[in-house]
């Protein structure tokens, strides 16, 4: 196949990208949407402060603008984010205990059951878990409402969209580490006891290199009965093409990895500004990356 997304959908996955709705206006960045991608993400159009800029008041304009994009090609829609402590709306972030409890679950609530029948996969909850050694929940307000708002945003989210599958989004996971095992310990925890949840996202926002034990650490969480996806992909760096076929590979060895979004189109979309992460030039050309990975994609 001679595209990304026809190229992973040989075995039955998708191959997305992070897309903003003021770029649509760009023909070289729509014709390589078009042309390559099968599934996209509003890289920030569905986030809180996007959708509900004062309390109870939402705004979809830009989001639908992705979504109807989407809906128009037949490409799926991740949904991201649901819940995330960053980019709350400045309403929200001067809330606290049960008020802001209760309004993120409204919002969780709102937002998925606007979206609701649209949507492949919902990152419910982003980037909860603290880095370093600790294996816990990050501070913010939200962990301050109680530790089971995580599981409380996951019910109202199935309750209103059933037919999209329920993820849970983080950084910093892309190894067997204290981060992960936490959010590996979440998820087995979530299993035993019925909370809903389908997928974990692997952000992998990646330094010219991945862990070792990448593909077994997708692997365990597979194991646990969820779906993984890659969900943020961008790679730095003089070996950016090796680590992005690496990469590939591992999803494409992981029977329950079930797709691949890279966060950005060419790399003067990233949010990485200077380092050129993504698989395609400023001029919209394709680099050696892209290459790389397309020829895994075609091997598997
Ligand atoms: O839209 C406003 C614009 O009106 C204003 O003039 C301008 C001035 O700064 O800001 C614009 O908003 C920016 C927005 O991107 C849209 O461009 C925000 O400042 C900027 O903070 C925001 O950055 C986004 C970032 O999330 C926010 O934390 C990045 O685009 C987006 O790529 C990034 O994505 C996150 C994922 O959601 C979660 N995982 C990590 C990833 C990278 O940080």
């Amino acid at each position: 196949e001679t595209t990304l997304g026809a190229a992973a959908a040989q075995s039955g996955r998708y191959f997305g990208a992070a897309i903003a709705a003021g770029r649509l206006g760009d023909s070289t960045y729509v014709n390589i949407l078009n042309r390559e991608f099968n599934s996209v993400t509003a890289e920030n159009e569905m986030k809180w402060d996007a959708t509900e800029p004062s309390r109870g008041s939402f705004n979809y304009t830009n989001g639908d603008r992705i979504a109807n994009h989407a809906i128009a090609r037949g490409m799926k829609i991740r949904g991201h984010a649901l819940l995330w402590h960053a980019q709350m709306p400045g309403w929200a972030q001067s809330l606290s205990g049960s008020t802001l409890r209760s309004a993120a679950i409204n919002h969780v609530t709102q937002v998925a059951t606007h979206y609701r029948g649209k949507i492949h996969s919902w990152d419910v909850v982003n980037e909860a878990f603290a880095d370093g050694t600790s294996g816990g929940r990050r501070d913010s307000s939200l962990q301050r409402t109680g530790n089971d708002w995580i599981e409380a945003a996951f019910r109202a989210a199935r309750a209103a969209d059933p037919g999209a599958k329920l993820c849970y989004n983080d950084y910093n996971t892309d190894g067997i580490n204290a981060k992960s095992t936490g959010i590996y310990n979440m998820v087995r925890d979530f299993k035993s006891r019925g909370v809903p949840i389908d997928c974990v996202g692997f952000q992998s926002h990646l330094t010219n290199s991945v862990p070792g034990d990448y593909q077994a650490n997708l692997q365990r969480f597979a194991d646990l009965g969820v779906d993984v996806q890659i969900t943020e992909l961008d790679i730095s760096g003089s070996n950016q093409a090796n680590v992005y076929a690496t990469v590939t590979r591992a999803c494409l060895n992981v029977a329950r990895c079930t797709g691949i979004t890279v966060w950005g189109i060419r790399d003067s979309d990233s949010w990485r500004t200077g380092q050129n992460p993504l698989l395609f030039d400023a001029a919209g050309n394709k680099k050696a990356a892209y290459t790389s990975v397309l020829n895994a994609l075609n091997a598997a």
